[in-house]
């Protein structure tokens, strides 16, 4: 979501208005602003975009007001819609307030506020943080910013948020934990956002909150931030911008591809954030618990995808078959479709997909709901087609993927389907409690990891400045870094217009090893789990043919690295989990290369981002 608020001289429905737009690309389902007129607050939300929102406002508003705060939604709880959109009020409707982020425990403390007497009209988590604030400003009899501290320290979850007091219209109360939060400082006058872009033509100066800092923000007043947990009061260091508007929305990334690179631990954290509960040993997923028998009593899972989300649906047959049991199939949505498939009341269908609106992916779901089989989603946009077509789902919560090359949804893809498998693997008994454990909690170390795997982004631009100029190269895994392989490869294909095809390693003999010479680079993913003789012995047979080797291995390996040109280090994890980290370097490399060709990186020739037609 992206947030945006002003208080100061100007008028703020144009500031707030410009700016939502600004930071659309952060999320775009419903938007919505509240201003204060110096009577009284106007509130107008709509589904939708943000010029939805100004169409709505214009007619249905006064748009008056020094005051004001601005949201534009990306969904988290309950669906797109009007009621869901902030800002929300709290029950007194003196209080209204925008949040950015998850509140992980809402539904415990609404159930407390209910009982208290507050009445929810939406069925958002920041309506319940709106209402706690209130409550405990009630109780407590203290002012908003003390009353937002004490909130904050109920709360569990992820938040950057802006709130005001219709009964205090001179100050706004920011808070931040995990989702970015920037004040603009400008004379006597302020601006809040989720980043600078909102603000860049009004002023040069920004502050950027860090994580458990909140702010009083009030006109005439120096800015002081206070430590949300012990009230310790920082001083903060203001800023100066030097970047231009395009840029601060990459957040100082030359592409979004890049910088969607860079956000997968956070997205991989936010994908099992308040699902998995490692230390009380359980995974909590609605769509799953609601539907557990029809998982376990499944005759198959057949899952349907197109393009990257096909690849982590090949993934997730591994992590299935392996962990859970239970037979897989994989198929292309568009050939699952057209091929008469045998389906029956006893399958499970899980359909994949970022955007939700591929229509191979729909058409599949469709078939497969007429022949009775229950089907689950797997998407990244809140309440996409596909979420609503299906019976029930997960979302991916990687947050907005606007790069075409996909990258962060295929992780996160992947590490929601390896909690449902996991979850399966616990209720069929095939995991005891201890290796439950082991599974859960370096599922946890997996962000952290990925952050190591970045570490490699220097080494991987430098190989491929040798390779750059390549006309084919050859992508090769087993196991569970096949489908790595695989997509490997299509990222290459994608950005770089080199011709890349992926291959299980051992498949190699049977035909690819014929295009090997001197001029062929092979990518080979030999991490220590799985096969790595084997693995060693193909690297060995492409050597000999004079082949080009860059190997993804493990941290500390010795063997491969005596063999290979060039290798790439990742931490070592479990095998079901090494796809994760595996298939960074690979999008490292495909970036890099195509820029140093001249690509067009976020838009690659002849693709979309959401292919709508069959
Ligand atoms: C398009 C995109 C791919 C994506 C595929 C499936 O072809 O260019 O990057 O993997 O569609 O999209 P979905 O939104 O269903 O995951």
């Amino acid at each position: 979501c992206g947030i945006v608020g002003y208080i100061g001289h100007r008028d703020a429905y144009p500031i707030i208005i410009k700016g939502l737009q600004r930071l659309e690309y952060r999320g775009y389902d419903s938007a919505g602003i509240a201003l204060y007129d110096g009577n009284e607050i106007n509130l107008s939300k709509t589904k939708g975009k943000v010029e939805d929102l100004n169409n709505k406002a214009k007619s249905t508003i006064s748009l008056e007001g020094k005051l004001g705060i601005g949201h534009t939604r990306w969904a988290t709880h309950g669906v797109p819609n009007d009621m869901n959109s902030h800002p929300h009020y709290s029950n007194s409707g003196d209080l209204v307030i925008i949040h950015n982020g998850i509140i992980e425990n809402y539904d415990a403390i609404k159930k407390e506020l209910t009982k208290r007497g507050y009445t929810f009209s939406s069925e958002t988590d920041t309506e319940v943080l709106v209402n706690l604030i209130e409550e405990v400003k009630r109780k407590e009899g203290v002012k908003l910013g003390k009353a937002v501290q004490i909130a904050l320290n109920e709360v569990v979850g992820a938040y950057a948020i802006a709130v005001f007091d219709k009964q205090k219209p001179d100050e706004i109360v920011v808070a931040k934990l995990g989702s970015p939060l920037a004040i603009g400082v400008g004379e006597n006058e302020f601006f809040i956002a989720s980043d600078a872009s909102p603000f860049i033509e009004f002023t040069n100066n920004a502050i950027y909150l860090e994580d458990e800092e909140m702010a009083v923000i009030r006109l005439g007043k120096e800015i002081k931030l206070r430590k949300i947990k012990d009230d310790a009061i920082a001083y903060p260091s203001i800023q100066e911008l030097a970047l231009n508007l395009e840029e601060i929305e990459k957040g100082g990334f030359d592409h979004f591809m890049l910088k969607e690179i860079y956000e997968q631990p956070r997205a991989i954290l936010d994908t099992y954030r308040g699902r998995l509960l490692a230390k009380e040993g359980i995974i909590k997923m609605a769509g799953i618990d609601d539907n557990l028998e029809k998982f376990l009593n499944a005759n198959r899972i057949i899952i349907v995808a197109c393009g990257t989300s096909w690849h982590a649906g090949l993934v997730a047959e591994y992590i299935f078959e392996d962990l859970a049991r239970i037979p897989v199939e994989v198929e292309y949505a568009s050939e699952f479709r057209y091929r008469n498939p045998v389906i029956t009341d006893k399958d499970v269908l899980i359909a994949i997909s970022q955007s939700g609106e591929t229509a191979d992916t729909l058409a599949a779901i469709k078939l497969a709901k007429e022949k009775g089989a229950f089907v689950f989603g797997v998407c990244n946009v809140v309440g996409s087609s596909i979420a609503r077509e299906t019976d029930a789902g997960a979302y991916t919560h990687a947050g907005p993927e606007i790069g075409v090359a996909s990258t962060k949804a295929f992780t996160t893809q992947i590490t929601v389907l390896t909690l449902l498998a996991l979850k399966l693997a616990k209720e069929k008994g095939i995991f005891n409690k201890t290796r439950f454990h082991e599974h859960l909690s370096e599922l946890e170390n997996i962000p952290s990891k990925v952050e190591k795997a970045l570490l490699s982004n220097p080494l991987v631009e430098i190989i491929s400045n040798v390779y750059k100029d390549s006309t084919n190269c050859l992508y090769l895994g087993r196991g569970y870094n096949f489908p790595v392989a695989l997509e490997g490869a299509l990222k290459l294909k994608e950005i770089s217009y080199i011709h890349a095809e992926g291959y299980p390693a051992a498949e190699m003999k049977h035909g690819p090893i014929a295009l090997i010479d001197e001029h062929m680079p092979v990518v080979v993913i030999a991490t220590n789990k799985g096969h790595y003789e084997k693995v060693v012995s193909n690297i060995q047979e492409i050597k000999s043919r004079k082949g080009k080797i860059i190997a993804v291995v493990t941290e500390g390996d010795v063997q491969v690295k005596e063999l290979a040109d060039h290798v790439i280090e990742i931490p070592e994890t479990l095998e079901s989990l090494t796809p994760l980290l595996t298939t960074i370097p690979l999008q490292l490399l495909s970036y890099h290369i195509a820029v140093m060709r001249g690509c067009n990186v976020d838009q690659p020739r002849n693709l979309a981002k959401s292919v709508t037609v069959e």
